[in-house]
């Protein structure tokens, strides 16, 4: 006999956990959440928030969404990406980031009704967890996983009280592993993983200073800090991150993964500090330092049976382009709703294979992007003629070459901009934040083939009604006229039925099925004199479908499955969708 029993347990209360228990308790599912240590994220680490985790965010409740917007530093502030000798020194270039360039913010306010942003763990994850605490789940601090065996009814979990130093079962009919990049949840369940952990080194170095007089000018979240001979036999590039503006900072400063884990005492803190930002007399206040390694690793498959891993412990990768707490709050959305409707017996269990389908490419996808962004600051170094010796005045000799009246010098200026343009796959990579797309049991696409990307899949949103796409976002208006995302028709946890004129049979429908299958579906009409206008014709270019055709979208906003117009019997046609996506 376990000593507690929950519904779900999931274990780590980082942005994947408190996330998936935010959600589990919304919708309504008995759970509990354990951490380890006695508190959350005690730095900064995450930041940018993409819009994809805002609609998360959004979904929970408009509460939770202009939490996160109160804390954060907004999207204006976050984009004049800099590249220079030093934050007082000489700037050799910038890049528009994070939409901060108009063509890339018109696409950012046409994908979504949420705004991407600067939101530091240190925020993201107190919001969650007390979203999910306030909501039902139990909590457990100071409480350590320590293993757990699965049988065919639930998994019984063992933990270590670490106040007591007593050990714990807790019986659950799912476990989720959300325990960070050296998962154990992951390992015990024996999930299958490609790449390599420990492919570089790196030291945090978080500190209070007032930088504005340097940044007031280029407000920006990253600063990039290009110093030849500055590190031990190494290029010299530093990063001044802004944590709160513009009197909190953070730097990651590389070391060599083949040696030893530096010791970084406060003295060598401040002289690193100092040094990048190029003010020796610089007043610093350094508040913590740690280490961390660069990793490139993904699982292949994200669950086993009735354990689901999540976040870093099935995508590990370097924090480039911002996509590590945005893809752990992402997985837990795929996966509660599922959770929820398997337990509440609305589902079969088949539904819960679609977890790994869905998730196990978006890991490799982003762990190949990340680590594929910190090769591309190769071509920038090697512009700047920083690759050609170890000498730093040779180094410094050939970054100043640049400046010459001469055709190489020419030639060398228009590689140094090419290159720092060609940074776009890192830090306005918009495609890669909002694309993507799912194949699974849980999608039905009846044949209809997926649409291709007119423009680069990596950089560009590009919305479509596909089954398994999100459903694309548009403004509709009540007959009173509130403006409502498309978006927010749907979600909190229900299938929704989006449909026109002449769709009537599919509202029709989902009130039969619904009752039959003992799940709430919301539905909506589009259309002159309807509950929702398209007054812009927004919708009917967006939506792939005639007006009396349909789309049902799944709780993570995900489109299910489409038919482009009414049929013979929207009842059955319904059903079947349904039951298949549910596994009835
Ligand atoms: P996360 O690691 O956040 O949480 C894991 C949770 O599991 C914690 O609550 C932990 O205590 C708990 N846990 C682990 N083992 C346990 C056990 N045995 N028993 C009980 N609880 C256990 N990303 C980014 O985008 N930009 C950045 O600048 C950085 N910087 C950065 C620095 C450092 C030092 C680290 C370690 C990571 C980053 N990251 C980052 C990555 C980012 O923080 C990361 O992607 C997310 O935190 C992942 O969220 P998870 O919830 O998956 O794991």
């Amino acid at each position: 006999m376990a000593d507690i029993s929950t519904d779900v347990l999931t274990i780590g209360t980082g942005p994947a956990g408190s996330a998936t228990a935010a959600l589990l308790s919304t919708y309504g599912v008995e759970n509990m959440v354990i951490n380890r240590y006695r508190w959350l994220a005690a730095t900064p680490r995450a930041h940018i928030t993409n819009q994809r985790t805002m609609e998360v965010l959004r979904d929970l409740g408009r509460d939770v969404e202009d939490e996160a917007y109160m804390h954060a530093t907004e999207q204006d502030l976050m984009g004049e990406n800099v590249f220079c000798t030093s934050l007082a020194g000489e700037e050799i270039g910038r890049m528009r980031s994070w939409g901060k360039h108009p063509l890339s913010r018109a696409e950012h306010l046409l994908s979504s009704p949420a705004h991407m942003n600067d939101l530091p763990q240190t925020f993201m994850e107190p919001l969650l967890f007390k979203t999910a605490c306030s909501r039902g789940t139990q909590s457990r601090m100071s409480m350590e996983y320590l293993s757990h065996v699965q049988d065919a009814d639930g998994v019984t979990t063992t933990c270590r009280d670490r106040l007591t130093g007593k050990d714990i079962t807790i019986r659950s009919k799912y476990l989720v592993g959300a325990d960070g990049g050296n998962s154990l949840v992951a390992e015990h369940a024996g999930l299958p993983f490609e790449g390599k952990m420990g492919v570089g080194g790196s030291m945090n170095i978080l500190f209070r200073a007032d930088l504005s007089r340097y940044v007031a000018h280029r407000p920006s979240v990253l600063y990039w800090v290009v110093q030849p001979g500055a590190d031990v036999g190494g290029i010299g590039m530093g990063l001044v991150r802004m944590i709160r503006p513009w009197n909190e900072w953070l730097i990651v400063w590389g070391y060599d993964i083949n040696q030893p884990a530096p010791k970084v005492d406060d003295a060598f803190a401040k002289k690193v500090a100092r040094d990048l930002v190029g003010d020796p007399d610089l007043e610093i206040e350094v508040q913590s330092v740690s280490t961390w390694t660069v990793n490139n690793m993904y699982a292949t498959q994200t669950s086993k049976g009735r354990v689901f891993c999540m976040g870093d412990a099935i995508h590990r990768h370097p924090p480039s382009n911002g996509l590590g707490s945005n893809t752990s709050i992402q997985d837990g959305f795929n996966l509660a709703w599922k959770l929820a409707h398997v337990i509440n017996g609305k589902a079969g269990p088949k539904l819960l294979d679609s977890y790994s389908q869905e998730r196990a490419p978006v890991a490799k996808q982003i762990v190949t992007r990340a680590n594929k962004s910190i090769e591309e600051f190769g071509p920038i170094f090697k512009a700047l003629g920083l690759l050609d010796s170890i000498d730093p005045v040779k180094m410094q000799s050939n970054m100043d070459a640049r400046c010459d009246n001469t055709p190489a010098a020419e030639a060398q200026r228009a590689k140094i901009r090419e290159t720092i343009a060609a940074k776009v796959y890192e830090f306005d990579a918009h495609g890669v934040e909002m694309n993507q797309r799912y194949i699974s049991n849980a999608i039905i696409t009846d044949g209809q083939k997926e649409p291709a990307f007119a423009k680069d899949a990596e950089l560009h949103h590009q919305p479509t009604s596909w089954p398994g796409a999100r459903l694309p976002h548009v403004w509709v208006h009540s007959d009173k006229g509130d403006k409502v995302s498309t978006l927010d028709l749907t979600g909190h946890g229900k299938f929704t039925v989006l449909t026109g004129i002449g769709g009537q049979g599919w509202l029709d429908a989902a009130k039969t099925v619904g009752k039959e299958l003992g799940i709430d579906i919301a539905s909506h009409l589009v259309g002159p004199r309807q509950p929702w206008q398209d007054f812009s014709g927004d919708w009917a270019r967006a939506r792939e479908i005639r007006d009396s055709g349909v789309l049902l979208v799944r709780p993570d906003q995900h489109v299910g499955w489409r038919k482009d117009a009414i049929s013979d019997d929207p009842t059955a046609d319904l059903r079947k969708a349904l039951t298949s996506i549910l596994d009835r």
